[in-house]
C-alpha cells in the first residue's frame, strides 16, 4: 500500500493540498431545494451518502450542456457535531471519496479525530477518481515516462513530445469534452456549487496555490537527504560517501539498464531500471516525511541495496499504469490547463542548466520535467495560465499550513500566499515531507482552528517543530489509491 502511494506520488507534486470547511447555518432566505444525499453505489459504499450537484460543464456557458459532480459524505457519530469538513488531497489528481470509503471499511486512518466532530465530506475534483476522471490508453502507461521527460538530445527531446502527445491524444478520446474544463478555477467553481447544493452558508479553503510555476521545488530537500544519509546515527550509509555511491549507481544504470523479470511477469512495474529510474524515483522519498513512507531512512536504505545489486525496491517505485485511469493522467489534465510550458530545446536546456546549478545532485531533473514535457503535446488550451493575485476583505479566518523542507511545493510559495491573502495566518511545521496531516501536533492546531476558526486561529509566525510523524500506518502514508475507481458515469 504504501508503496504504491509512494509510487504514483513520484508525478504528483501537490500543488494544493487542502482542507475545506462548511459551517452548518444554511443562510435564512436560502431557496436552494434540501439536497438529495442517497446511498453510494456498492462500487464505492452503501454506507456513503452521495449527492449529485449539477454544474456547468463550461461555467463560462451557464445555460450550456451539463455534468454532475458528486460529492461524498461519512456521517458523523457525534452528539455534539460541528459541521461538515470537506477534503480534497490536491495532487492534483489523488482521489479522495475511495480514501473516505476505505476510511470506513478500516483500511486507512485518513480523517483521525476530525471524524469524531464533523461529517466528512470529500470532492474528487472533475477529472479524477469517481468524477469524470481523464482516461488514456493504457498502452502508453506501460513506457517508462522518465525516458520521455529527461532527454539528452534534440532528437529525443522531440521522441518525448511525440510521445506524449500521442498520450495525450488517446486521453482526449476516451475522457470526452470535460477534459477541456479541468482547470483549478474551474474546479473552485465546482467546490463552491457543491456548497451551494449542501445548503451551507460558508466556506475556509486553508491551502490553495496553483498559479505559480517554480521549476526549482523539488530540488530543496535532495542535499539535505544525502547528508542524512552520511551522517545521521541510523542511517545505514553512516559515515559514507552516499553522493557518490549514488553517482555511480546512476551511471552504472544508464550504461547497463537492469531487466527486472519480477516486473515483467508482474506487469505492475517497469521492466528495467535505468539511470532516469533513480532520476525520477528518488523525488519519492524527499516528498515523504522521516517516520512515515520510510522517507529519508527507507531512501538510505535503497541506495545501499541498489549498490549492492539489488534493485528490487527502485523498480517498485517506477509503476506501469495499467489501467484506463491513473492519478497521473488527472495530473496532467489539470496541470496543462494550469501552466504555459512554452519552451523549445533551446529553453529547455535553459531551464536543465538553472536546476543543475541549484542542485547538482538532481542533475537538472526534477518531477516537473512530466509536466513541461507532457504539457506541450496536450490537447487541450491553456486556461488558467500562472497570474497575479491578491485577496482581500476575506470575511473568514484563513490558515494556511505549510512544512518548511516540503520539497514539492517549496515553503517561499506558502510566503506568497501567505502575503497575497491579507489576514491569513501561515502556520510552519519545521519538517520535512509533503503533507502535514499525518504530524500530530502540527494536526492537532488544524482541528482547534476548524472547531473555533476565530478564537483559535493561530498567531503570525507559529512554527511547530515536528518532524517526525504519527505513526507508520497511517494518515497519507496509507492513503490509497484505487486505480481503478467505480466509474459513476458508466453505473
Ligand atoms: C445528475 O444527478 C441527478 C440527481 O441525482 C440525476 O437525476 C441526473 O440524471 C444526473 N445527470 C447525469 C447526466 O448523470
Ligand atoms: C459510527 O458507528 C458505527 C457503529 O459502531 C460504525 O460502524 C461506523 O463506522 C461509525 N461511523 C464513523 C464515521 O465512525
Ligand atoms: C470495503 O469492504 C467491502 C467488503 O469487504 C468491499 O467490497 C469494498 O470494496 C471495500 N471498499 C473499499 C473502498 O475498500
Ligand atoms: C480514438 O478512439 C477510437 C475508438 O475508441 C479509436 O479507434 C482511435 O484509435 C482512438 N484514437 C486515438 C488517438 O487513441
Ligand atoms: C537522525 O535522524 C532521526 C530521524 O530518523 C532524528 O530523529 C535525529 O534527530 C537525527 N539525529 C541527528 C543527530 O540529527
Ligand atoms: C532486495 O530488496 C528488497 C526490497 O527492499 C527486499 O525485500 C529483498 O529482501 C532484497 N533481496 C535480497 C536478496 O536482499
Ligand atoms: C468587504 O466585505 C463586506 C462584507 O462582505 C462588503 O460589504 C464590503 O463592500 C467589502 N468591501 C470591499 C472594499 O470590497
Ligand atoms: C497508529 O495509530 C493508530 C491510531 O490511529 C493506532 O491504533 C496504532 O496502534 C498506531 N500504530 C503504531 C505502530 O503506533
Amino acid at each position: 500500500m504504501t508503496k504504491t502511494f509512494l509510487a504514483n506520488a513520484l508525478v504528483g507534486l501537490a500543488a494544493f493540498s487542502g482542507l475545506v470547511t462548511c459551517s452548518p447555518t444554511p443562510s435564512k432566505e436560502d431557496k436552494t431545494p434540501k439536497p438529495n444525499w442517497y446511498d453510494c453505489p456498492a462500487s464505492l459504499s452503501t454506507e456513503l451518502k452521495c449527492l449529485d450537484v449539477t454544474v456547468p460543464l463550461d461555467y463560462d456557458d451557464p445555460d450550456g450542456e451539463t455534468i454532475n459532480i458528486t460529492a461524498v459524505k461519512m456521517i458523523t457519530n457525534s452528539t455534539d457535531k460541528i459541521g461538515s469538513a470537506v477534503f480534497q488531497w490536491g495532487g492534483p489528481g489523488f482521489p479522495v471519496a475511495v480514501t473516505v470509503a476505505q476510511d470506513l471499511n478500516g483500511t486507512a486512518e485518513s480523517f483521525f479525530q476530525f471524524k469524531d466532530r464533523f461529517d466528512i465530506v470529500a470532492v474528487d475534483p472533475r477529472g479524477v477518481g469517481i468524477n469524470h476522471p481523464v482516461k488514456c490508453d493504457p498502452k502508453h502507461g506501460k513506457e517508462n515516462w522518465f525516458d520521455a521527460a529527461y532527454p539528452n538530445n534534440e532528437k529525443e527531446f522531440n521522441d518525448g513530445l511525440a510521445f506524449f502527445k500521442e498520450l495525450g491524444e488517446s486521453c482526449a478520446n476516451r475522457t470526452g469534452k470535460v477534459i477541456h474544463h479541468l482547470d483549478t478555477v474551474t474546479q473552485a467553481k465546482d467546490l463552491e456549487s457543491v456548497r451551494v447544493a449542501m445548503g451551507v452558508a460558508d466556506h475556509t479553503i486553508s491551502s490553495f496555490d496553483f498559479t505559480s510555476t517554480e521549476i526549482t521545488g523539488t530540488a530543496n530537500d535532495m542535499s539535505r537527504m544525502l547528508d542524512w544519509a552520511a551522517h545521521n546515527e541510523s542511517s545505514p550509509l553512516k559515515g559514507q560517501d552516499v553522493r557518490g555511491m549514488l553517482r555511480e549507481i546512476v551511471a552504472k544504470a544508464d550504461e547497463t539498464p537492469i531487466r527486472m523479470p519480477g516486473c515483467e511477469k508482474s506487469g505492475t512495474c517497469q521492466a528495467e531500471v535505468n539511470g532516469n529510474t533513480f532520476r525520477g524515483t528518488i523525488v519519492a522519498f524527499l516528498d515523504h516525511p522521516l517516520g512515515i513512507s520510510g522517507g529519508f531512512p527507507l531512501c538510505a536504505r535503497s541506495i545501499q541495496e541498489a549498490y549492492e545489486g539489488n534493485y528490487t525496491m527502485w523498480a517498485t517505485l517506477n509503476p506501469t499504469r495499467p489501467y484506463e485511469w491513473d492519478p497521473s493522467y488527472s495530473e496532467l489534465g489539470i496541470i496543462c490547463q494550469d501552466f504555459d510550458f512554452d519552451e523549445d530545446w533551446e529553453r529547455f536546456q535553459q531551464t536543465q542548466m538553472t536546476t543543475a546549478a541549484l542542485s547538482p545532485d538532481m542533475e537538472g531533473c526534477d518531477a516537473t520535467r512530466i509536466w513541461s514535457m507532457g504539457c506541450k503535446g496536450w490537447p487541450t488550451k491553456v486556461t488558467n495560465p500562472p497570474h497575479d493575485y491578491k485577496i482581500t476583505n476575506t470575511s473568514a479566518p484563513i490558515l494556511l499550513v505549510h512544512a518548511l523542507w516540503d520539497s514539492s511545493t517549496p515553503y517561499q510559495w506558502a510566503v506568497r500566499v501567505n502575503r497575497k491573502i491579507e489576514g491569513s495566518v501561515l502556520l510552519t511545521r519545521e519538517g520535512e515531507g509533503h503533507g502535514s496531516l499525518a504530524f500530530d501536533s502540527t494536526r492537532k492546531a488544524m482541528f482547534d482552528y476548524l472547531v473555533d476558526p476565530v478564537k483559535n486561529l493561530p498567531k503570525p509566525l507559529t512554527v511547530i517543530n515536528e518532524a517526525v510523524a504519527h505513526n507508520e500506518t497511517d494518515g497519507f502514508s496509507t492513503r490509497p489509491l484505487a486505480l481503478n475507481p467505480p466509474d459513476f458515469d458508466a453505473a
